[in-house]
């Protein structure tokens, strides 16, 4: 549905904002790029969009050079950029019209998604007085008006109250199970971690790892640390027992700490059963994107 081919683009005071990117995105995915500000996050949505040409490198969009697309393929693309796109001086209503009258929408679907990001209210207001967070729910329902395809938006959650950013969230949620393809970055990585189906991290222009929670866990050989909890004292010897890849430190007398991979807290636990000794409850620490982003970032600055 989108493919890039060794997207480069630096800019023209010499900045390098990406380096070489590859990048394909299926219908019914829901990618997350997310990375350190100046990645070149909002470079390559832009460039995604056609409003930044790359220095060199090839985007498609339905198969096709973005700037070959119909006027029609065009409007099955919704995005949602900070900045420019609404008439300042006009009302949130009147600007609605216009973009729904350009696509073809109608009136109802327009209703609904002013009722959905509580902009009845606002309805009359000039654009140019609207807060920061209002401007960006009439960006939300700009997008969404005409039920694009293909959705590209650069921090949508910016800007929202905690309530909106629910409902954003649930709002992107709720596309899950749909062919609806969607790019969206962001630092909220808690809300990246529930919505999307795979997360994509940039940094200094590249792409440094691409995947599902699992595969990025994988990728990274990030240790998993399970507690374990006995009824009955454990065998001191446990710990010289599994030195190799496993880490085992006692927490007390009933309690372990095993960190290692996945392998390690299952053997261990089937030593201790053949040991006579009964296992009570097993808990697996959750590692979370952030923990992940944490770790590949701080990494590289210690570099
Ligand atoms: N119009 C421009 N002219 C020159 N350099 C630019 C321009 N826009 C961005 N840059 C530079 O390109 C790099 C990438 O910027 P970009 O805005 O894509 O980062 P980002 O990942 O979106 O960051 P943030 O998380 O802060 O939004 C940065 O070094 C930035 O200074
Ligand atoms: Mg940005």
């Amino acid at each position: 549905m989108i493919q890039l081919q060794n997207v480069s683009k630096t800019y023209k005071n010499g900045v390098k904002a990406l380096n070489n990117i590859n990048l394909s995105i299926k219908p019914g995915e829901i990618v997350g790029l997310i990375g350190p500000n100046g990645a070149g996050k909002t470079t390559l949505v832009k460039i995604m969009l056609g409003l930044l040409n790359p220095t060199s490198g090839t985007i498609k969009i339905f198969g096709k050079q973005i700037d070959k697309l119909s006027k029609n393929e065009k409007r099955r693309v919704g995005f949602l950029l900070d900045g420019p796109g609404f008439y300042d001086d006009l009302t949130v209503e009147e600007n609605l019209n216009f973009w729904s009258e350009l696509y073809n929408v109608p009136n109802d679907r327009k209703s609904e998604l002013i009722n959905q990001w509580q902009l009845n209210e606002n309805k009359k207001s000039l654009v140019k007085e609207l807060s920061a967070g209002m401007r960006q729910k009439l960006s939300i329902v700009r997008t969404f008006l005409h039920e694009p395809e293909i959705i590209f938006m650069d921090e949508p959650t910016s800007n929202l109250d905690p309530l909106a950013r629910k409902n954003m969230v649930e709002f992107l949620k709720s596309f899950q199970d749909t062919e609806t393809a969607f790019l969206i970055t962001s630092h909220d990585l808690f809300d990246v971690e529930r919505i999307c189906s795979r997360i994509v991290l940039i940094r200094r222009g590249e792409i440094v790892v691409s995947g599902n929670m699992e595969e990025l866990k994988r990728a990274l050989g990030v240790q998993i640390g399970v507690k374990i909890r006995v009824s009955s004292d454990i065998p001191q010897v446990i710990t010289s027992k599994f030195t190799k890849d496993c880490e085992i430190s006692f927490l007390n007398e009933k309690e372990l700490l095993v960190t290692g991979n996945k392998d390690c807290s299952k053997n261990i636990m089937k030593y201790l059963i053949s040991q006579g000794v009964d296992v009570e409850r097993v808990e697996e620490e959750k590692i979370t994107l952030e923990d992940i982003y944490l770790s590949i970032i701080r990494e590289d600055e210690e570099q």
